[in-house]
């Protein structure tokens, strides 16, 4: 029905620390990506689902394969990784999800949130939590600038959910998709010194394909396509990434609780 799900799987999981692909660990048995893949295609039955792998994986080819989604070779970032997915969606996508599979606990609701939002306009949409901790700013020496009023913050999670046509566009903004036309400053994105289209403020180096300090798609709206607004829907704290030792024990403990 027009919509596909990137779910991004190509990491190492350095911060996890168990030597193989994180997609990869088991939670209760079973692969994280699987965990993620059984929430999206019970969810979206409709959506093509695309997984980005590392080069040369094969584990998690046939997990994705399983069920029922294609698997693509993933790049050096995680943005690099959505590129490359961008570049194998079907004809006839016209709404994307990017997903983390190491959020593998996303509840179905969140997903529904975001495609209600796309389908009622939204161009570009974000789950996001509020902040929990008392949040300190820092100057470059690590001294305290003062603690910043955590009411005014928002923890941003996945999936976001976009226009195909405008992630598409973004993306070849920020020199991660070749080929693309002329931005509105007249340079050549592919030049990898592309700017923002619109004010001037920041200057980007994308000489990489990888604008510095960019972790997700909505960030790169912004940059890129500042006149579409990011709409925000409820996320949720069984979405949390698991990135440490500590984010696995709790994933355990919350698919117990869930299968009991
Ligand atoms: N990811 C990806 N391609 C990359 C890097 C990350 O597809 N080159 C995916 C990861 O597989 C993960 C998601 O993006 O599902 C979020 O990234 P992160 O939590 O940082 O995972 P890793 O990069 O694997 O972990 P680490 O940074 O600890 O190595
Ligand atoms: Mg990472």
């Amino acid at each position: 029905d027009g919509l596909a799900v990137i779910v991004v799987a190509a990491g190492s999981g350095t911060r996890l620390g168990y030597g193989m692909p994180k997609a990869l660990v088991p939670v209760a048995g079973r692969p994280i990506l699987e965990h993620a893949l059984a929430t999206v295609c019970g969810t979206l039955p409709g959506a093509a689902v695309i997984v980005t792998v590392p080069a040369g994986d094969t584990d998690l080819t046939a997990v994705a394969r399983a069920a029922g989604a294609a698997a693509v070779t993933g790049g050096a970032t995680r943005a690099q990784s959505v590129a490359a997915a961008l570049t194998a969606l079907p004809a006839g996508v016209t709404h994307v999800l990017v997903h983390d599979a190491a959020r593998c606990l996303t509840p179905p609701a969140v997903l529904e949130r975001v495609v209600t939002a796309l389908h009622t306009g939204a161009q570009a949409v974000v789950p996001v939590t509020p902040v929990t901790d008392t949040v300190r700013g820092v100057d470059t020496h690590g001294r305290s600038t003062g603690t910043v009023d955590r009411a005014g913050l928002r923890s941003v999670q996945t999936p976001q959910g976009f226009h195909r046509a405008l992630l598409e566009r973004v993306n070849r903004a920020a020199g991660l998709l070749p080929d693309g036309p002329l931005d509105a400053t007249g340079e050549d994105p592919r030049l990898g010194h592309s700017v923002r289209t619109a004010e001037t403020a920041t200057t980007v180096t994308g000489s990489a394909g990888d604008p510095e300090g960019i972790t997700d798609d909505a960030s790169l709206v912004e940059l890129f396509a500042p006149e579409h607004p990011v709409e925000f829907v409820a996320g949720h704290e069984e979405s949390f990434k698991i990135t440490r030792p500590l984010d696995l024990v709790l994933a355990h403990a919350i698919v117990r609780e869930r299968d009991s």
